[in-house]
């Protein structure tokens, strides 16, 4: 089967452009990938042709000798679904964890996400915390979670339970909280390996000033859990804008009575008062 007729990459297409519709991807701003399945990777070998080894710069030994569907480095979201062999591509990583080598698209000399270390080394902690469920890691601009970067102290505490505030739903589809990164270099392994410790605990971490990445088992999930942070980031800016006291709000109380309706564990961290 040719890769763009396999369900993985319409999937993985669908995502992009749905993160472009949303207004997450302003120029070549995110990234995503996904970590394929043994079985769908065999469907589409005939499609394969491996390229030269690079160097990752960074060691994501988890994921050694997997393959990755990736977005490019410098390729704009809204022309994913018009021309996905340009803008994307799959890679191998390399039997060390260190290298990768271009088997599919990324044609006319593209290269993978200048995030490749942070997207390699969320995804080897993501598959090792998760027991091998989870495959995406997805990073965008979203404006609303960026703009609260510039306002909330840079405090995991702080931003979930701010977050699990605005939307009765919030803690229940993120119940082990945001992380948050400070201000960093993007594009190196520094800034990866700070956010590969956070997703040890959580599957959604921002990056101060500069976006957000999630990590899920699907682009269902992840792309979920993405939309769900940043329209919570919305509602307190809006919140925000009006006043700097909520009247009313759900308490702490109210989310362990929540948890327990949802079957959710909320860590007492978070639940301050
Ligand atoms: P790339 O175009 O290299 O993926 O970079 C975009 C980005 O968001 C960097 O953080
Ligand atoms: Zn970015």
């Amino acid at each position: 089967m040719k890769v763009l007729e396999s369900d993985f990459a319409l999937g993985f297409i669908r995502m992009a452009d749905d993160g472009w519709q949303l207004g997450f991807h302003e120029r070549n701003g995110g990234n995503l990938s996904y970590r394929i399945k043994p079985s769908e990777i065999e469907e589409v070998r005939e499609d394969l042709t491996p390229g030269e080894w690079h160097d990752i710069g960074a060691v994501a030994g988890e994921v050694a000798g997997e393959y990755f569907m990736v977005t490019g480095s410098g390729k704009f979201f809204r022309n994913v679904a018009l021309a996905p062999d340009e803008a994307t591509g799959i890679i191998e990583i390399s039997e060390d964890g260190a290298g990768y080598r271009i088997v599919w698209g990324l044609k006319n000399g593209a290269v993978p996400t200048s995030e490749l270390p942070s997207h390699l080394l969320n995804q080897s902690v993501k598959k090792r915390v998760t027991g091998g469920k989870s495959r995406v890691i997805y990073h965008a601009h979203p404006a609303n979670i960026i703009a609260l970067t510039f306002i909330l102290p840079l405090d995991d505490k702080i931003f979930t339970r701010e977050l699990w505030e605005m939307m009765t739903e919030c803690p229940i589809v993120f119940p082990e909280g945001v992380g948050v990164v400070p201000w960093m270099v993007p594009g190196g392994r520094e800034i990866a390996e700070a956010s590969s410790r956070l997703m040890e605990e959580h599957n959604a971490v921002i990056w101060a000033h500069h976006g957000l990445f999630a990590a899920g088992e699907d682009f269902n999930l992840t792309f979920g859990l993405f939309h769900t942070i940043e329209k919570a980031a919305e509602i307190l800016l809006k919140v925000m804008n009006v006043t700097d006291k909520k009247r009313q709000t759900i308490t702490p109380d109210d989310l362990r009575h929540l948890a327990r309706a949802f079957n959710v564990v909320l860590p007492e961290k978070y639940l301050y008062d």
